[in-house]
């Protein structure tokens, strides 16, 4: 087994950076934002873990059923010699895809990459112990910025899984795709896993809990502000709020305060008022149409080639060549 290597593109003094900006910016635009990146903390990450597992949030599961089924076709359709996922985290519906691409013959190299580098770590121990001749390389970057760090040497297949594209508005998701078909050649494959455009009555419940999980998750955001930039938030004067946007197709998380603050942001010098009943928008989670996904990897420079659903219809995996 040759030992797996990691490249740090992102250090914590960049995060640190990077979380300062996005405040500055959210904190003080009318409505007042924040970017959904910054729930992923230690306890940010374990909350999400934590709603994966609850009843009423079906993506996951779904989307692992439905790996589950079709990966020897992606894997047979692909050929691929290196495996680039964005956002691989803990690397758990990884296994399927390592196993059935070493399967179905010529895979050399998984090439993780996410912004944390101690779930990093750890992964890339594992994953390079269960498959001892598998060269693993992993990188700590923002996929949204860092892609051109991605090595290349020999057919890669880009993985975006668990649906992280709908964290993106329309453009951004534009601008995303067109990045990864600027790194890929001619003839190279993207996996992409998106939720589907379902039932408001199914995908609400999904996006606020009965356990108050995704609550908790949402006001993490706020603990973070006040870990990394010495805010004073009292999380818990702010409500969950998650609502479907019947016209943009998306699921849109908030915070409402429940009276009214003053919050001060002590590393920004910035202070920050909320009246009673203001909402902040903290996430939005766009679910798709199939065609419409299609049309979006098309105007990037992408031919789908296959699409597999699961049978409830809530959940695709798109499989496309760059042209
Ligand atoms: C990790 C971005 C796919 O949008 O469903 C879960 C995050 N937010 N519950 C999603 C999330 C609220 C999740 N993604």
């Amino acid at each position: 087994m040759t030992a797996p290597t990691l490249e740090i593109h992102l250090s914590d003094a960049d995060l640190t950076a990077a979380l300062r900006s996005d405040a500055t910016t959210g904190l003080t635009s009318t409505p007042k934002t924040l970017p959904p990146k910054w729930f992923y903390d230690a306890r940010g990450s374990e909350l999400f873990e934590r709603i994966t597992a609850l009843p009423e949030y079906y993506p996951t599961r779904t989307e692992r059923a439905l790996l589950e089924r079709v990966v020897d076709e992606i894997a047979a359709a692909a050929e691929a010699e290196v495996l680039v996922e964005l956002g691989a985290g803990s690397a758990a519906k990884t296994r399927l895809l390592l196993t059935a691409a070493r399967a179905a013959g010529p895979l050399k190299t998984y090439v993780p990459q996410d912004v944390s580098a101690a779930a990093l770590r750890e992964s890339t121990r594992e994953i390079a112990a269960e498959f001892p001749d598998l060269a693993v390389h992993g990188v700590v970057s923002d996929f949204t910025d860092t892609l051109h760090n991605l090595p290349g040497g020999g057919r890669r297949m880009v993985v975006f899984l668990g649906g992280t594209i709908g964290n993106l508005v329309p453009a951004e998701r534009a601008e995303f795709l067109a990045s990864i078909h600027d790194v890929l050649e001619p003839g190279e494959r993207l996996l992409l896993g998106a939720g589907l455009v379902i039932d408001p009555a199914i995908l609400v419940p999904a996006y606020d809990d009965a356990a108050g999980v995704t609550a908790e998750f949402n006001r993490n955001v706020l603990h973070v502000l006040n870990n990394r930039l010495a805010a004073d938030f009292e999380p818990e004067k702010f409500a969950h709020v998650a609502l479907w946007d019947a016209e943009r197709e998306w699921i849109e998380m908030r915070l409402a305060a429940t009276e009214d603050m003053t919050v001060r942001v002590r590393e920004l010098d910035l202070e920050v008022h909320f009246a009673r009943g203001e909402q902040m928008r903290t996430e939005i989670s766009a679910k798709f149409r199939v065609d419409g996904l299609r049309a979006e990897l098309d105007a990037a420079g992408f031919d789908t080639e296959h699409t597999w659903t699961d049978p409830k219809n809530r959940f695709v995996l798109v499989l496309a060549g760059r042209r």
